[in-house]
């Protein structure tokens, strides 16, 4: 029975490291892709470090599988550049390109064996028959396959093909693996036992990877940086840290954290903060120091996690608990706040510390968790 389950941990990283590489892994420089008048990737740019996990995230439609697509050398950019390491390898064939791929459907040829599935890149490369039994053996137990590579792949489960197709981008070393989507089709504990793994092994073996996902938590919980994408542009390259705590635009702060915004005026700046008086209530909501002018429309963007409940008249609102949710660890609460209509203010309270539904409650945030946005930013 065991051996069709998933063992857990299944990460066995022994030996075998990579070179540590260093330097410049890949760079893009204004790369496009249209579709007659759709903009499918307009003018991205990046720079990506040896040994760096970069994931792209963005909204179905966005422009993720088309830039990885053009990385990879299966779709032809209209304009802009792609290097690997030092090399121009845009005009390079993909099996010239030296980079690995795992994708969303598995694509194992299901009339070899795992062992055959994983060494049939280095078939295709004429490596010796002696060399490919040790490289394969070592690649599938850091996988933790071991003793699978006599099966078929209708043989294993949904998670142990993935993690085959894993292997087989794996073991001719490749200086930057790419993926798309490759646990998209797993449901989500193993999904959530897989990120670990590869986040393991990537970290083990210091591989470069870019990952594609449209899984906010997939991408925070995987990533060294972050590049939000939103109809074809990247709308903020950065850690997850960053994205989280200093997004750019609305669009990021929404994306990443489901922010609240609240809208109203600059009022005052001092040297610490900036102070801004809210439309919904008229009252003074302290954040961090922005450079904006004094009367100018704003939305503030704060995280649900970031908000606390305090005594009504504490915070710098108070409202009415209207539904409060227990989702394990958390408690998700939605706060009626006085005055006015306005959207339910989300917070999310770690259990146990209240609030429970109708309670009165006030609302209170540390400046520093207050992002500003001139409301002309859309969004
Ligand atoms: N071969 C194609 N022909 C025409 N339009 C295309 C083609 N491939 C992609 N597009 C368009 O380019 C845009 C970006 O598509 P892409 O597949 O890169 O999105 P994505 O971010 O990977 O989305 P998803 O999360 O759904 O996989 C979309 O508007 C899509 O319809
Ligand atoms: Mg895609």
């Amino acid at each position: 029975m065991a051996e069709f389950g998933i063992a857990a941990p299944s990460v066995k990283v022994t030996g075998g490291k990579l070179p540590t590489a260093t330097g410049k892994a890949l760079s893009v420089v204004a790369l496009r892709k249209t579709y007659g008048d759709v903009v499918a990737v307009d003018e991205a740019s990046m720079e990506i470090a040896a040994g760096e996990f970069v994931t792209f995230l963005g909204a179905s439609g966005s422009g993720k599988t088309t830039t990885l697509m053009m990385l990879a050398g299966f779709c032809e950019p209209d304009s802009g550049t792609i290097t690997v390491g030092d090399r121009d390898v845009t005009k390079l064939a993909p099996q010239k390109r030296n980079l690995g791929f795992v994708f969303q459907q598995y694509l194992l040829f299901p009339h070899m064996t795992v062992s055959e599935n994983v060494a049939f890149p280095l078939t295709l490369r004429g490596v010796p028959k002696d060399e490919i039994r040790r490289r394969v053996g070592e690649t599938l137990e850091i996988a933790g396959l071991s003793g699978f590579g006599g099966r078929r792949p209708r043989e294993l489960s949904g998670g142990q093909q993935q993690r085959v197709a894993l292997c087989r981008a794996l073991v001719y070393r490749p200086p930057v693996i790419l993926m798309d989507e490759p646990l998209g089709a797993l449901d989500k504990k193993l999904r959530d036992q897989l990120q670990v793994e590869i986040k393991a092994i990537q970290q083990e073996l210091g591989l470069t990877v870019i990952y594609v996902t449209h899984d906010q938590e997939e991408a925070l919980v995987m990533s060294d940086r972050i590049a939000v994408m939103r109809n074809g542009l990247i709308e903020q390259f950065d850690t997850p840290r960053e994205l989280f705590e200093r997004p750019r635009t609305p669009f990021v702060a929404d994306f990443l954290g489901a922010a609240n915004f609240l809208p109203g005026r600059v009022e005052q700046h001092t040297d610490e903060h900036t102070l801004v008086r809210l439309d919904q209530n008229g009252s003074l909501l302290t954040a961090r120091r922005h450079d904006l002018a004094t009367g100018a429309a704003v939305k503030a963007a704060v995280q649900p996690g970031r908000l606390r409940a305090c005594a009504p008249g504490d915070g710098f609102c108070a409202g009415t608990v209207e539904i409060a949710t227990y989702v394990g660890t958390i408690v998700r609460a939605g706060v009626r706040i006085d005055g006015g209509e306005a959207p339910l203010l989300r917070l999310e309270i770690p259990a146990g510390r209240g609030p429970v539904a109708a309670e009165r409650v006030g609302v209170t945030v540390d400046p520093g968790d207050v992002n500003l946005f001139p409301t002309e930013q859309g969004g």
